[in-house]
């Protein structure tokens, strides 16, 4: 297993070029199960989730391409689509592979797909997509670990009225592609307003899709007999952004953050505000971070978008352990999300849990040691702190930040930081 090696203590300067977002890229793919002609994806984040993604549409039938490896375009193609497995080893890898549940179902009337079990930072179950696809009209067992969803006598999903119990984004993400192909209305109430659920409402809507409500809580879609191809540029990764927005403040550096959404960063610019942090928005698609000299104490609570997300947690706890003063962190999303705080501890971070509440007493200089990458924000957390401690840090199993993170050593090197992959043997 690679590890990062980070010598602390250098601002970053300079401009680094933020990807296309894995959060949208992975529902986009799956999209693709809904029509029989090509979707062709740009601006597809170089990740191992999206590599993933590629390998799970292939084994369920479509064709996969990519003009070379890595690339930021993919054309995903399922010309003939019949009863399609989601196999457990590649669920197991990657809990987005439950978004094939509903292109599947509502395509081939039939779909089978690992259920996911729960990951490091909590239960994560799907029952929410399960509840609306039966309101669709499907019938639900799991059995030997797998969701097996049909509808019945091969026909297709219905439309339906749901309301989500509690708000989720890829449950809407599922559902949304579900009803595009369904017969008759279905309405949606609670839904996710993530930047990349209605960038799937826009894919969707190129492949001829008919959808009301973008960047609201309530989405009605008017079922269609097909839907087609196209071509579509995914939004910029608006965690990756943040994350170098934080690097930014953290290292006391100056950095421009280029081909990023700052329409879609408010709550995270708002709180880098809030804990005196320069931040600009440059034009449509650039940010400055500079003057992060003297950081103060801010709480920060986690919510669904527009609030502040879940994502960028374990980032602003690394800044918190900087401020000066004491910041508390309640994270309100997930209930096992603090596993990077033991790590920052052994840092010499002065971090308290109380169930869901972290409260984090700065500025505490840091110290570099060995700390584990627990998932994917975690390990973004470690690494921001590896940047402001002295001496030096391994960071190991940092297979998690390859997830979601693009080329995160190159891009952080050609901002003057000190950091290099260890390979592992295996
Ligand atoms: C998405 O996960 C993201 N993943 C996560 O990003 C992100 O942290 C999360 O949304 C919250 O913003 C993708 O988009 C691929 P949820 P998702 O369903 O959809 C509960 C990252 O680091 N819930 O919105 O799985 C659930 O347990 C990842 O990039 C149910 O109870 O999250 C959680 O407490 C990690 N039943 C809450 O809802 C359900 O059926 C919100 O989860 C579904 C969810």
């Amino acid at each position: 297993m690679d590890k990062f090696r980070i010598r602390g203590g250098k601002p970053l300067h300079g401009r680094v070029k933020i990807g296309g977002a894995k959060n949208s890229a992975l529902p986009l793919m799956a999209a693709g199960l809904l029509t029989a002609e090509p979707v062709t994806l740009r601006n597809t984040p170089q990740v191992r989730d999206i590599v993933t993604m590629g390998r799970l549409l292939a084994f369920m039938s479509a064709k996969v391409t990519t003009p070379a490896f890595p690339s930021t375009t993919y054309t995903i193609e399922a010309p003939s689509f019949n009863d399609a497995v989601a196999p457990y080893e590649l669920v197991k890898t990657m809990r987005a592979s439950i978004l094939t549940l509903g292109p599947a179902i509502a395509r081939a009337g039939v779909a089978h797909v690992s259920l996911p079990g729960g990951c490091a930072i909590g239960a994560r179950p799907v029952d929410l997509h399960l509840a609306a696809l039966v309101k669709m009209g499907a019938q639900i067992t799991t059995e030997h670990g797998y969701i097996e969803a049909r509808v019945p006598d091969g026909g297709r999903l219905k439309g339906a009225h749901i309301v989500f119990e509690k708000i989720t984004v890829t449950g809407t993400e599922n559902i949304l592609m579900a009803a595009t192909l369904a017969d008759g209305v279905t309405t949606l109430e609670n839904c996710a307003r993530e930047p990349e659920v209605t960038d799937l409402i826009h894919l969707l809507r190129k492949m001829g899709a008919d959808i009301e409500g973008d960047e609201t809580s309530t989405l009605k879609v008017r079922g269609v007999r097909e839907l087609h191809g196209t071509t579509y540029s995914i939004i910029p990764d608006r965690i990756e952004a943040g994350t170098f927005l934080v690097a930014g403040a953290i290292t006391n550096g100056d950095l421009t953050v280029a081909n990023c959404a700052p329409a879609h960063l408010g709550a995270i610019i708002a709180k880098l505000h809030a804990a005196g942090v320069e931040v600009e928005t440059l034009d449509a698609s650039t940010m400055r971070v500079h003057d992060g000299h003297k950081l103060a104490a801010a709480d920060v609570t986690t919510e669904e978008y527009p609030g502040f997300a879940t994502d960028m947690q374990a980032q602003y706890m690394a800044l918190a352990t900087q401020a000066e003063g004491t910041s508390v962190i309640t994270e309100t999303i997930f209930e096992n999300r603090f596993l990077h705080a033991s790590e920052m501890m052994r840092m010499g971070a002065h971090i308290s849990i109380d169930g869901r509440r972290a409260v984090v007493r700065g500025p505490t200089q840091l110290t570099g040691t060995t700390v584990q990458a627990s998932d994917l924000r975690a390990s973004a957390g470690l690494v921001l702190a590896a940047l402001i401690a002295s001496g030096e840090t391994i960071i190991d199993r940092v297979y998690h930040i390859d997830r979601g993170y693009e080329r995160i050593v190159e891009k952080l090197q050609a901002l003057g930081a000190e950091i290099e992959r260890i390979h592992g043997k295996e």
